[in-house]
């Protein structure tokens, strides 16, 4: 999704705010933008604004600003994921009104109402954007005497919806100014020169030392000082943190794309998520935070919220929480809930699930489940410092290190992992975990990184499936109990980088519609492990098979299972019992990746995505 940096410094920051862009590229945008104080290659001395857009990549504006000699000591820059106005030139970001210059993320809900208060003031548009609103507004409130810093304030205040902003004015040209409310922004600071983004790793390259911004917080942004004003404006002092992240963890290595390096990634991102638990005898629910044993102790049930891929995790996490803890759980699609008249239960534990902590459905789910008074709420993410981290009473912080590549792959496993852990918890909390049970799962997760790694050693076998699969417009993907739901994911993988058509059954559900769609151009993906459901599911397997449909399963290696007529079979190396749906993901993952790549698609920014959804 849109991506914002901001800097000022005493050297040329066109480098600074280029490399910051490349480095969001993994969230998915289609246009870039650059604005900077300064001009031609006179070190940037000069205060005139200069602006350069361009639609496609980011080192499409890079040859650009080259081409133009662009330099400047203060400056802004964006990409831009489509919402309003098509992705065009035009349509991206920096927008200026005079000399004021803005980049924004998220969505101005009240940008008509103002768009026509603004026209009728004499504004003229030149985009279709929600955020040339708030250039004018800026330009409009910038009269004699006001400070750039009051003139966004007092322009905040007049809109509605949600935003991350930063802005630049020829009046000001040794400060810019930054502000957010409802999608994140953080600023980074340097010796001497400071910074500002939308995702810590922009600024990986110049500082590691961040000052995470609250929501309504309005920042001053000048060579050797932040000033920050609150929400009820008042001055405040934000925590500096230290970014644990590396230039390093962003870097590509020897893979030749993002997915493909954290699908490799799984088994190290694993074990550091349970390295808390690797010389364990026992799960504490410390794990979760200070207040978590009690807090996990008088609770009555589990109320998943997340979207899509995390959204999968929680719903495999639903059958371990019922089947081992004992108590209801329910799972959400978070844009849903928050929308839905649904009957809240203050003795529920809400639990978030999600890898960036900025989704916007997911916060506003939380939000909303707060609201119908119930509090108490955890938190299962991948970033430190989101806002849903933030927003949460206890938290798990799963340590997959950064995703890039779009399809979540690493963060899905150890979400699950996580899920394991807080299952165990609240079984143990309730009386319903023998100490002998708790020792075999420890035993299991500490084993969990090792047989990963065996999983991936069948790549070659399931890449040449995917040579097959990529001929197709369309798959079927089969599981039963728990992996249902890895079907699911298995589905949604393939449709999001392949661009193949792809729909996930309940194997049971089968034979009640979607059997019809079954014959020999549709390849069938069954995911069979030896579990008691095993028999069932080679009865429904049965039925694909007589309507002459190509079955290709992930069947365990004591399934016994061999490929036949219409049958390919892989055989997973271990089974792994309770964790099987960990294990079970991975074969997934790597057919969507090779079927896209036999496609040509671009792996890591597939079409229509983001990878951070900070928008409704
Ligand atoms: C799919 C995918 C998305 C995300 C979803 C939620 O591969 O990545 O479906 O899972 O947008 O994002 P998070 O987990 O950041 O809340």
């Amino acid at each position: 999704m849109c991506g914002i940096v901001g800097a000022v410094a005493q050297r040329d920051v066109v480098p600074i705010l280029l490399e910051g862009l490349k480095r969001l590229e993994y969230r998915g945008y289609d246009s870039a933008g650059v604005a900077v104080l300064g001009g031609a290659a006179d070190g940037g001395a000069r205060s005139t604004l200069c602006r350069l857009r361009s639609t496609g990549r980011v080192a499409e504006l890079e040859k650009l600003s080259r081409a133009e000699a662009l330099a400047g000591r203060i400056g802004i820059a964006h990409t831009r994921w489509a919402t309003h106005g098509v992705p065009s030139e035009k349509n991206a970001h920096p927008h200026v009104s005079g000399g004021v210059s803005v980049v924004h993320n998220g969505i101005i809900e009240n940008h008509d109402e103002l768009r026509a208060r603004l026209r009728a003031k004499g504004y003229q548009f030149a985009s279709d954007t929600d955020t040339e609103v708030i250039a004018h507004l800026i330009h409009s409130n910038l009269h004699s005497g006001t400070s750039l810093f009051d003139a966004v304030r007092a322009s905040t205040a007049q809109l509605v919806g949600a935003y991350a902003i930063a802005v630049v004015s020829d009046g000001e040209p040794s400060r810019f100014v930054a502000a957010r409310h409802g999608a994140p922004l953080l600023l980074g600071l340097g010796e001497g020169e400071n910074f500002a983004a939308s995702d810590a790793s922009a600024l990986v390259q110049v500082t590691s030392r961040m000052i995470y911004l609250e929501d309504g917080d309005c920042a001053e942004v000048a060579l050797g000082s932040v000033r920050i004003i609150d929400a009820k404006g008042a001055a405040v002092e934000r925590p500096v943190h230290a970014s644990q992240l590396s230039a390093a963890a962003v870097e590509l290595g020897p893979y030749r794309h993002y997915m493909e390096k954290e699908i490799h990634e799984q088994p190290m991102a694993v074990a550091n998520t349970l390295e808390m638990v690797s010389g364990a005898q026992s799960v504490s629910a410390q794990l979760f935070g200070a207040e978590a044993e009690r807090i996990l102790g008088e609770v009555d049930s589990v109320l998943i919220l997340a979207c899509g891929t995390s959204y999968h995790a929680g719903m495999v996490a639903r059958y371990w929480i019922e089947g081992v803890a004992g108590i209801p759980c329910n799972v959400e699609i978070a844009s849903e809930y928050r929308y839905r008249a649904s009957v809240p239960n203050p003795k529920a534990l809400v639990v978030t699930v999600s890898q960036s902590g900025e989704t916007a459905d997911t916060l506003a789910a939380l939000q909303h489940a707060k609201q119908l008074g119930q509090r108490y709420s955890l938190c299962i993410c991948n970033v430190p410092e989101s806002a849903l981290l933030r927003a949460s009473e206890l938290r798990f912080l799963t340590r997959a290190g950064p995703e890039i590549g779009v399809a979540s792959t690493k963060a899905f496993t150890t979400q699950l992992a996580v899920l394991v852990l807080l299952t165990m918890t609240l079984a143990k909390v309730r009386g319903r975990l023998s100490r002998e049970r708790e020792g075999e799962l420890l035993l299991s997760l500490r084993h969990l990184p090792t047989a990963l790694q065996n999983v991936l050693h069948i790549e070659p076998q399931v890449k040449m499936w995917a040579e097959k699969f990529a001929q197709h417009q369309h798959a079927l993907f089969l599981g039963r109990g728990i992996h249902y739901p890895i079907a699911m994911e298995g589905a949604l993988k393939l449709k999001e980088i392949s661009y193949i058509h792809a729909e996930a059954y309940a194997a049971g559900e089968l034979k009640h519609g979607p059997l019809a769609l079954v014959d020999k151009h549709m390849p069938v993906v069954a995911i069979a492990p030896k579990d008691a459901l095993f028999e069932k599911l080679k009865s429904n397997l049965q039925e694909v098979r007589a309507r002459g449909g190509e079955l290709h399963v992930f069947a365990d290696q004591d399934t016994r299972m061999t490929g036949g007529d219409g049958i390919q079979v892989i055989r997973m190396p271990d089974h792994a019992g309770l964790l099987s749906p960990i294990l079970h993901t991975i074969p997934l993952q790597l057919l969507a990746y090779h079927a896209a790549l036999d496609r040509g698609n671009d792996v890591d920014k597939p079409r229509n995505l983001a990878k951070s959804v900070t928008v409704e």
